[in-house]
């Protein structure tokens, strides 16, 4: 059971009703909890409680629909993401309660000064390196749209500029990235046929690719429902046409692919996590047709080469520049 879990299951009479655990974790949880109901974000996560809890989990970016009497929002990571989250949940919950729970180190107790807009915050528990917050919500906003939230700024590529969109909570929201921009600049060469952005965030290489490669089919993956959201938003912008995939990690990526290009994750939460990309370079010769490419930005501490040229085959440093390198590597 996830600590935050265990903390709500501290006062398990306070969450009888119907309920609403926003950014849940994959545990036991909702077989706690049998008048819950989750609104999931996580591709991964989404899918394990679908199999242990068929129905009760909605993947979304927008809150499920339906009558709530409390909601309880599991703190995510981005400050722009759990306000809006937030102002969705106390909007759905009006003279109803909220509840906040997340890790200290993630910073529960400064976004629970901002349950403040809805009422008075009260400091429930404080236990296994967690804090739960309640509040009773007596200013209800209204509910937020989440597309006034993006955020949009111009690329320009030699095929003309584009517009990226991105929504709150996604990879370096608003602006292009100093790692992406350099993978930008290094996208020549690819052999056409089918290309995958592997972590697409806002669907800024997708989006590229499409452009640079319009005879070729182009799949954009990402584990986020607010960064497919983005891509969508992003390839619709720029009239571009291409396979939107909701998947966690490289095995939910389809086969036969020419070319996989990624800036692929390695954090997670407030933890670093090489599981997802270590996965992409043990897995890619799977999903990659013979002689298939793998272009891939990531910062130079990271020793990719050795590890790539195990997995995939002969591996080149094609670019290093502002502390990220670019790997070419192609399937054997
Ligand atoms: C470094 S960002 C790159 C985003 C985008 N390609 C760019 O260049 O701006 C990595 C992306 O990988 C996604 N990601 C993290 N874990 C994942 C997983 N297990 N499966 C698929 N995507 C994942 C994140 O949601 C994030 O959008």
């Amino acid at each position: 059971m996830d600590p935050r879990s265990e903390v709500l299951l501290r006062q398990t009479e306070l969450f009888t009703g119907e309920l609403l655990l926003a950014g849940l974790p994959a545990d036991d949880l909702l077989g706690r909890l049998p008048l819950a109901r989750g609104w999931s974000w996580h591709a991964g996560e989404q899918a394990t409680l679908e199999t242990r809890f068929p129905g009760r989990v909605e993947f979304a970016v927008e809150r499920p629909a339906g009558s709530f009497a409390a909601a309880v929002l599991f703190l995510p990571k981005s400050r722009e993401l759990s306000d809006y989250l937030l102002a969705s949940l106390a909007s759905a919950v009006a003279g109803g309660m909220l509840y906040l729970v997340g890790e200290k180190r993630a910073g529960v107790e400064s976004t629970a000064r901002r349950l403040s807009a809805f009422g008075q915050p009260r400091k429930l528990d404080s236990a296994r390196h967690c804090q739960l917050w309640q509040v009773q919500v007596n200013e209800a906003p209204l509910a937020p749209r989440l597309h006034d939230l993006a955020r949009r700024y111009p690329l320009d590529t030699t095929e003309g500029s584009l517009q990226v969109v991105s929504l709150p909570g996604v990879f370096s929201h608003g602006s292009l990235d100093v790692g992406s921009a350099l993978l930008a600049e290094h996208l020549d060469g690819l052999p056409s046929g089918h290309l995958l952005d592997f972590g697409c965030g806002a669907g800024v290489m997708g989006a590229l690719l499409k452009r640079r490669y319009p005879q070729s089919r182009v799949s954009l993956l990402d584990v986020d429902a607010f960064a497919l959201e983005s891509s969508r938003l992003t390839l619709q912008e720029n009239g571009l046409e291409a396979e939107i995939i909701a998947g966690d990690g490289i095995a939910a990526a389809p086969f036969g692919l020419s070319a996989i290009v990624s800036n692929p994750p390695f954090h997670q939460g407030v933890k670093t996590d090489y599981s997802t990309s270590e996965a992409l370079l043990a897995e890619a010769a799977l999903h990659l047709e013979p002689r298939g490419e793998m272009r891939l930005v990531a910062n130079s501490f990271l020793r990719y080469q050795p590890l790539i040229e195990a997995h995939l085959g002969p591996c080149q440093v094609l670019a290093e520049a502002r502390g990220f390198r670019i790997y070419r590597a192609s399937r054997r």
